[in-house]
């Protein structure tokens, strides 16, 4: 039986842009939204690491606020192991935030600069009431081991550590609460090549070790290769292709899918013609008409100004694309 941690259906979340110097300018309402998450639908699997893919601005970062509750949506809905996600705070919304958790891009900003990393890795643990006394501070010395550091780390401040460490911190206060699910939005993007290995292999660890199921978020397509057992492709806020890991590489289906590919050299594949990257990604606030990657799009057709296509099965996955469902040349 499919366990599904993590349901999202029709998410989207637009943001007002709207400069209100030019309202006063104009003498009238000039309002402009830019959609950065639209009708974005996708379920991970309990255990699994689904990741997500895309260019800067593609709507990743938004995608994970709104599901760990920084964000509200404007549409659509998140359910984390069957029960809908609201924004209210009463208790059972609290038992339900403790069970997910997010390790952020930048070590250094998520981590309180004043505070010692016994303070910081044992916050999650008072607040949720997971232990109390000296049993706080044994439990922090056991993290800090479990995620490679030291107990005696735990009287130093972030300052004292390089990147890796200050992301090994950033873990381990992750971990505090005893999470199922943790968003790691581009959790090795900040660090070093030598040191992204490192990271990305202690993730692996823990996921075996505590179950954990990840969205790995990130625009590297080597790192989520490595960690990923099923990606999705985000193109101007919206999921073009999912597929498994391995289908994805070997035979991607979204024309953007092949562009993201060969745009990396190790991952160009032989036998295969090569999709240029071509043209820039549009401006957000006034996207095209359609298949909102027409303008770059090799293969595109007149039916791809017209509606946008819908999601259409593929073998491992789905893809939205018309290439899929049209004859060639239509
Ligand atoms: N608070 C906000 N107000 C207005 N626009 C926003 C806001 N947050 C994000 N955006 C816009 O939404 C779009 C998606 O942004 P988002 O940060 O989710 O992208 P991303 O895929 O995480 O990019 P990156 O790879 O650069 O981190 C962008 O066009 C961005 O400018
Ligand atoms: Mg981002």
């Amino acid at each position: 039986m499919v366990d599904t941690v993590l349901q999202v259906e029709g998410l989207t979340r637009t943001f007002d842009v709207s400069k209100p110097w030019l309202n006063r300018v104009l003498e009238r309402d000039h309002k402009q939204f830019l959609t950065a998450v639209d009708n974005v639908t996708f379920g991970i699997e309990r255990g699994e690491t689904f990741a997500l893919v895309g260019e800067s601005g593609s709507g990743k970062s938004t995608i994970a606020k709104l599901i760990v509750g920084l964000l509200k949506p404007s549409r659509g809905t998140i359910a984390f192991d069957g029960q809908p996600m609201s924004f209210e705070s009463g208790t059972a919304m609290r038992n339900l935030r403790r069970r997910f958790q997010m390790i952020f891009q930048d070590p250094f900003a998520s981590l309180n600069p004043r505070w010692r990393v016994g303070e910081i890795i044992a916050e999650p643990i008072r607040t949720f009431g997971l232990a109390s006394g000296a049993d706080v501070h044994r439990e922090v010395a056991r993290l800090l081991e479990v995620v490679g550091l030291s107990a005696t780390d735990a009287g130093k401040f972030p300052h004292e550590f390089s990147g890796g460490q200050r992301q090994r911190i950033a873990i381990a206060r992750a971990l505090s609460s005893k999470p199922e699910f943790i968003v790691c939005d581009e959790p090795t993007s900040a660090l070093d090549v030598s040191v992204q290995a490192q990271i990305l292999n202690l993730m692996r660890d823990l996921q075996d070790e505590f179950g954990l199921t990840y969205l790995l978020i990130s625009h590297d397509l080597s790192v989520v290769r490595h960690m990923a057992n099923r990606i999705g492709v985000l193109y101007l806020g919206r999921i073009v292709e999912v597929a498994d890991s391995k289908r994805l590489f070997t035979d991607p289906q979204h024309p953007y899918t092949r562009m993201l590919l060969d745009a990396v050299p190790d991952l160009a594949l032989s036998g295969r013609r090569r999709t240029p990257v071509t043209g820039e990604i549009p401006n957000p606030i006034n996207p095209p008409s359609g298949c909102t990657f027409h303008p770059r799009c090799p293969h595109v057709m007149d039916i791809c100004r017209g509606d946008p296509p819908a999601q259409t099965p593929t073998a491992t996955g789905a893809a939205a694309c018309y290439l899929l469902t049209e004859p060639v040349g239509s």
